[in-house]
């Protein structure tokens, strides 16, 4: 697809998983490959904006251009994007955040003992929801991975988070989605829909960002 022309304009995204640290030796984490925010990182600067990606722990690199803020933990990527959502024209959380992390890190290795051993968790910070909920926030995107109810879900993220897009797909369909090459996204927003169909997630990037950017000029030139 025709990629929009972002000059001038600043993006920031978040990818990739956290890792939350119960140890110096042990984290707790998800399988997300951060391929989603990598391709959307990756036409974003094809359609000349400045991008700024916030990672979690990938194995993947990034175009020359392109600033990279490697992360590890939630706490550590939500302080990253605050620092930088001041100078952002559009900010798209496509980062598997770790719903909770372990209410204390030990300082020594925890040793084995007991048959059975039981941790306690806090909830993370909602880095999306603070963004869009900013007194001047960014055009703000979200994903919403759903292995049921998956419009009505994404919706209510919608509603709920106060943002201006969300981008669902159904991960209960195979070969899609979590670790996969390939996506398929409903994207809402306030007052319109599209249906992405299964695709290489570099050329779903770029008709999602086409998306993204036909709203946000409608947002921002009224
Ligand atoms: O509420 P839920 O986790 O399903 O929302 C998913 C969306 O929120 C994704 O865009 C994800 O990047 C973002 N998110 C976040 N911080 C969290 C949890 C989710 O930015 N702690």
């Amino acid at each position: 697809p025709a990629l929009p022309d972002l000059s001038g304009k600043t993006i920031l995204i978040t990818a990739g998983p956290t890792q939350e640290a119960l140890d110096p030796v042990r984290y707790l984490s998800n399988h997300s490959s951060g391929k989603m925010g990598y391709a959307l990182a990756q036409v974003a600067a094809q359609a000349n904006a400045k991008v700024i990606l916030v990672s979690g722990p990938t194995n993947l690199g990034v175009a020359p251009g392109i600033t990279k803020i490697p992360v590890t933990s939630a706490a550590q990527m939500l302080s990253e994007v605050m620092q930088q959502v001041q100078q952002c024209d559009i900010f798209i959380a496509t980062a598997a955040v770790a719903d909770y992390r372990p209410a204390t890190v030990a300082d020594n290795k925890i040793k084995k003992k007991d048959d059975e051993l039981t941790l306690t968790f806090v909830k993370n910070p909602d880095i999306l929801k603070q963004v869009a909920n900013l007194p001047t926030p960014p055009f703000t995107v979200g994903f919403a991975a759903e292995s049921q109810n998956v419009e009505h879900y994404a919706r209510s993220k919608l509603n709920l988070k106060k943002l201006d897009m969300i981008a669902a797909n159904n991960i209960a369909t195979a070969g899609l989605g979590f670790n996969s090459d390939h996506n398929a996204l409903h994207v809402i927003w306030r007052d319109g829909e599209h249906h992405l169909p299964p695709q290489p997630k570099v050329q779903l990037a770029a008709e999602l960002l086409s998306l993204v950017a036909t709203q946000f000029n409608k947002k921002t030139s009224n």
